[in-house]
């Protein structure tokens, strides 16, 4: 690992270390020989060697050291006694020497350097591969969540279809029974059949009906509501199904919340199916508690608030359904509000509740998430626009 520059600083790693310390001591081993063999120019060629060991440390500032002292060292050479009239040819080989300690010096810091851009070129590239890695990650995740809307949207269409084509003969064939109860021949036995027959048929013009609502979604009108005239009916009807497993439903509403932005059925139904979950989730004996708190928007809230409630102050309502259940796996917390995701048997679940829910808080301007661990239990928070306003509500139980 070469060394690294910080500024003036050199971080020197230990091997950068060793190729000094061999370094130095090279130098001095060849700067001692020369002493013993004066005017052998031969020896002070050796200084090529300090010269190619300090090259590896890929610093410019410890060569020029290197090469000076070596430049030095080599010409230190002349002050040995030379033979007469050798001097002039001894500064000529001791520069020679001086050259090729320059050229090894000059083209070993070249080759370093080369070395140092290819390996900088190499970590670019691999960081440049990992980020497109991710990218390409975030496109495959990108196509599911589409292919699964597609999926909703195609359903959604054929179970409009089909409760349109389907409900155009089951009211001819109502009009057809009433008539026949009014026919005169009917016996009171027939009648009571006629009964049945109509009563189960306008079962099934209700459910076609809901069906057809419900696949065509109609947008919230959100206005500004109490919160107790939101969350009261919702927990009022959720309560008989909580008693009947032992679970204790509460309510917990402080004085003095600030008026909500919501349309009163839509979030209805998504408290709804939030305590449906919270129910199929805890066990007998454990508690599932309703609590409400207001606190300052933040500025996303705000932008995002801003954009479908009148006047949107900058206030929130946070509204907790917390419960004591089973609690839901890191994975599945991630995959809660997708569409079709369920853990419930076939038929027991659709796996739409949180998508539609979160569908529906976000088009009040609000956010929907979700926290839980496995064993403990979850919270679901609702967030809505909000506005103060001086009328007080009492903390309640249901
Ligand atoms: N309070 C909760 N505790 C534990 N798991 C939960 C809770 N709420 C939701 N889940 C998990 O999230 C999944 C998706 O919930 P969601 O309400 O979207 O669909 P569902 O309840 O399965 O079906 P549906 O609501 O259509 O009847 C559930 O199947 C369940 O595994
Ligand atoms: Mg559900």
């Amino acid at each position: 690992m070469p060394s690294e520059r910080r500024g003036s600083m050199i971080t020197l790693t230990p091997r950068d270390r060793l190729a000094l310390g061999v370094a130095g001591a090279c130098f001095l081993i060849i700067l001692v020989i020369e002493q013993f063999s004066p005017a052998n120019v031969v020896g002070a060629y050796g200084y090529v060697l300090p010269i190619l060991l300090v090259t590896t440390l890929r610093n410019r500032t410890v060569m020029l050291v290197t090469v000076l002292a070596c430049v030095a060292a080599t010409y230190s050479g002349l002050l040995q006694p030379t033979k007469p009239g050798r001097f002039q040819a001894a500064v000529i080989n001791r520069s020679v020497v001086v050259g090729v300690l320059l050229l090894v010096a000059y083209l070993g810091v070249s080759w370093e350097e080369r070395k140092a851009r290819e390996e900088a070129a190499r970590a670019a590239l691999a960081q440049e591969t990992e980020s497109l890695l991710k990218a390409n990650t975030q496109l495959v995740q990108a196509k599911d969540q589409l292919n699964r809307s597609e999926r909703l949207a195609a359903v959604g269409q054929l179970v409009a279809s089909v409760a349109h084509e389907v409900g155009t003969p089951l009211h001819s064939i109502a009009w057809h029974v009433q008539a026949l109860e009014e026919e005169p021949g009917v016996t009171p036995d027939m009648k009571k059949r006629i009964a049945i027959i109509d009563e189960q048929l306008t079962r099934v013009v209700n459910i076609i009906q809901d069906l057809l609502s419900s696949t065509r979604q109609r947008q919230p009108t959100p206005h500004w509501l109490v919160v107790q005239d939101v969350v009261g009916p919702a927990a009022t009807l959720m309560e008989p199904a909580f008693h009947a497993k032992g679970i204790s439903l509460t309510v917990q509403m402080p004085l003095g919340l600030p008026l909500i932005w919501a349309d009163q059925e839509k979030m209805h139904q998504v408290l709804v199916n939030i305590l449906a979950n919270a129910l199929a989730a805890t066990p007998l004996g454990g508690s599932v508690t309703i609590s409400a708190a207001a606190r300052d928007a933040t500025v996303e809230e705000q932008e995002r608030g801003a954009t479908v409630a009148d006047r949107m102050p900058p206030l929130v309502l946070t509204l907790a359904v917390q419960d004591t259940g089973c609690g839901m796996p890191e994975a599945d917390t991630q995959k809660a509000f997708e569409p079709f995701f369920t853990t419930k048997a076939i038929g027991k679940g659709t796996g739409l509740g949180l998508f539609l829910s979160r569908e529906t808080v976000l088009a009040h301007g609000g956010s929907l998430a979700l926290t839980s661990e496995i064993g403990r239990g979850t919270s679901v928070i609702i967030t809505l626009p909000a506005i103060q306003t001086d009328r007080a509500h009492p903390m309640e139980d249901v």
